[in-house]
Parts: C-alpha cells; sequence; structure tokens
C-alpha cells in the first residue's frame, strides 16, 4: 500500500535507505563483515571472467557492478545486454560464470540468455528481487535484493539494491582471495545510507531543479565520466520513461565528437561530478556546453569534488558507492519532471512492470 504517498515511486524511493540496511543485516557474517553464500564464493573465484546479462535500469546496474567487481575483487567482468547477447554471443573466456540481474526475475530477453548458457553447461546466478521467479528458480545460485515488491513501473529501490548486492559479491570475493580492502565496507555502506537519507530530505531542492531545467524543455543531457557516466544512463532513462523528455546520458568527454552539436540556447545539461580523478575534466566538459548556451547544473560531493555554484551536494561517501547516493536525486529528478509534465508517474504510457516477452 502506498499510504499517505501520492505515488509508489515516490514511496519506493524514500525506503531505499531501509533497503540498503536490511541487505545489511542480510549479507552480515559472524564477525560483521559482509558474507554471502560460500558456494557463490566459490564459484565466481574458480571463474577467469564473470559476464552480468541483464536488460534496462538493471543493466545500468551491472556497469556500476562490474566496476566495482574488476576493482575491489579484480576479476574481469563484462556486462551485457540481454537481447543483443542472445544473437551475438562475444567470444566466451575459458571459465565463465554468468550473473544474471533481474528485479522481477520474469525478463524474456535475460531468460533466453540463462537457457543458452546453461545448455552450454556454464554456471550461473541470478541476483532478483522475487523469490521463485523463472530467473530464480532456474539458475545455480541466487541471492535476493530484499527490496520488499516495487509497484511502481519505473524501478528505483531495486537499482540501488542490485548495486549493494554487487558490491557485496565483490567485498566477500575479494575477502575470499585475501584481497586487503583500504576501507571498512559495512561501516562505509552504513554511511551511504546516511547519505542516502539526507538526500531525501533535500526533495525541495530536488524540485526547484526539475522546474528549473526541466519544465519546459523536450530534450535534456546528463553528463559524466567513469561511474558517473554510468548514473548519467540512468538518469536519463529514468527522465524518459516517466516525463517523457527526450534524454541522452553521455561521457563528458565524446561530447565533442558530434553530439556538442545538439546544444542550443537553454538545453538543460545536469553533469554529475562525484569523482575526484574526473572533477576537472568533467567541469571543463560543463564550461564546452555552457558556451554554447547550454543551461548547466553540477551535481557534486561534500569534501570530495564540490566547488561554490554547484546546484547539489551530495553528502560524501567512499568513492567505490557514490552511484547509491547518486541515484535518489536522478529518481527525485525524475519524478518531479513527470509531475511537471502531468505524467502518469507510476504507469508511463507503453511499459509494463516486467517484459515477458522477447
Ligand atoms: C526501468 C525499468 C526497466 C527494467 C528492465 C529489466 O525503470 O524498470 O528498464 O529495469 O525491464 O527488468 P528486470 O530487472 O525485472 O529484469
Amino acid at each position: 500500500e502506498k499510504g499517505a504517498y501520492p505515488h509508489y515511486m515516490l514511496k519506493e524511493i524514500d525506503e531505499q535507505p531501509a533497503v540498503l540496511r536490511r541487505l545489511l543485516q542480510e549479507y552480515k557474517g559472524k564477525t560483521g563483515s559482509i558474507a554471502i553464500d560460500p558456494a557463490i564464493t566459490r564459484a565466481i573465484s574458480e571463474a577467469d571472467r564473470l559476464y552480468i546479462i541483464a536488460c534496462g535500469t538493471s543493466y545500468h546496474a551491472g556497469l556500476v557492478g562490474r566496476q566495482l567487481i574488476e576493482q575491489i575483487a579484480q576479476i574481469p567482468t563484462e556486462v551485457h545486454i540481454s537481447s543483443e547477447f542472445s544473437y551475438n554471443m562475444p567470444l566466451l573466456s575459458k571459465k565463465p560464470l554468468f550473473i544474471f540481474i533481474s528485479q522481477s526475475g520474469e525478463t524474456a530477453d535475460s531468460r533466453a540468455v540463462l537457457v543458452k548458457v546453461k545448455k552450454l553447461g556454464y554456471p550461473t546466478l541470478t541476483l532478483t528481487n522475487v523469490e521463485g521467479s523463472t530467473l530464480y528458480r532456474e539458475a545455480d545460485y541466487k541471492m535476493l535484493l530484499f527490496a520488499g515488491p516495487e509497484i511502481a513501473v519505473a524501478s528505483t529501490k531495486a537499482y540501488t539494491a542490485q548495486m549493494a548486492v554487487l558490491s557485496f559479491i565483490a567485498v566477500a570475493v575479494a575477502q575470499g582471495k585475501g584481497i586487503k580492502l583500504d576501507f571498512d565496507p559495512v561501516h562505509e555502506l552504513s554511511l551511504v545510507a546516511q547519505a542516502m537519507e539526507r538526500m531525501i530530505d533535500e526533495k525541495a531542492l530536488l524540485k526547484e531543479a526539475a522546474c528549473d531545467y526541466l519544465s519546459v524543455t523536450r530534450n535534456a543531457f546528463y553528463i559524466g565520466r567513469g561511474l558517473d557516466y554510468y548514473v548519467c544512463m540512468e538518469a536519463a532513462l529514468k527522465l524518459k520513461e516517466i516525463s517523457y523528455i527526450q534524454a541522452e546520458g553521455f561521457a563528458g568527454g565524446e561530447l565533442k565528437h558530434g553530439t556538442i552539436a545538439l546544444i542550443e540556447d537553454g538545453t538543460p545539461v545536469l553533469a554529475f561530478a562525484t569523482q575526484e580523478n574526473v572533477n576537472n575534466s568533467i567541469r571543463n566538459n560543463v564550461q564546452e556546453v555552457t558556451a554554447r548556451g547550454a543551461h548547466t547544473a553540477i551535481i557534486s560531493m561534500e569534501g570530495v569534488t564540490a566547488q561554490p555554484g554547484d546546484k547539489i551536494v551530495l553528502p560524501k561517501v567512499h568513492k567505490s558507492f557514490t552511484p547509491l547516493v547518486s541515484a535518489i536525486p536522478l529518481q527525485l529528478i525524475a519524478y518531479y519532471a513527470a509531475l511537471q509534465h502531468e505524467c502518469d508517474v507510476d504507469k508511463p504510457r507503453n511499459l509494463a512492470k516486467s517484459v515477458t516477452v522477447e
């Protein structure tokens, strides 16, 4: 039930800190650190390469997950869109393991890949929110997202839960391999939950940003680099699907190779700048589009990348986990933009909650 909330989407956005805290409980080991099923850690450690397979928002969570798994657990990882992978399979490594990410566990495109790779005899792991769903039943290994039912068509809390569970995999496999982490994951992820809460309390600011940047426009750009780029892809998808504003998530450095031609007077360009190593370069990209008339805003991180004049400043979290916090403003901006455009937030046109056709 959505109770006092006007929309399920808003309720589900607000639930994200609680979902993250629940996940930290569900995946807690005896020593208080993160623990996952040892059989899963073993299977992943035996693989020479991981293949993450997903669609839409789950694919975007997979892109972030790949970076975490490669950086923290040091296992080469690829991410593929299910519907592309099915007929355009890349050359596989000798010992692949497949990770399916699916909120519903019923997505036909993802299931088609699962069936195919199982036939080839490869191990499979499903991350899903729905226990007993098709992808849950048919995979060798499974991990639940514990996000609770997600009713709004636009995925929000499942997205952050997926990134959290992928971070648990990265951490648990790293620990299993004896890789020393230079941070305490449980502590850092608790800080993430707090930071999410602080952003949820900034609804007035995010609503104002949506009004200011997105109320009259028909198109918009999100730009970022590294992890922020993946966040931008999700930000653009969320905006498109619920507000019908044509949006693109773009790698900051790639703009000048063509897309910058689309920038006109007043074109909204929102930049995520949470990563210290690319802070200067993404700000240069913002200048490039500002000089061509774009209406720009920077979303940065307190004590890391923030500078005076930034529109939205996120509380500081560990650099690997910034997408979990960025999720809140991107979702709320899309939500308020959709309200501005008088769209049916929970049931956008042409879309279904689970896509059971290929
Ligand atoms: C976007 C959205 C979709 C789903 C996609 C995959 O908000 O919800 O892009 O992420 O259809 O669905 P699942 O995760 O159920 O496989």
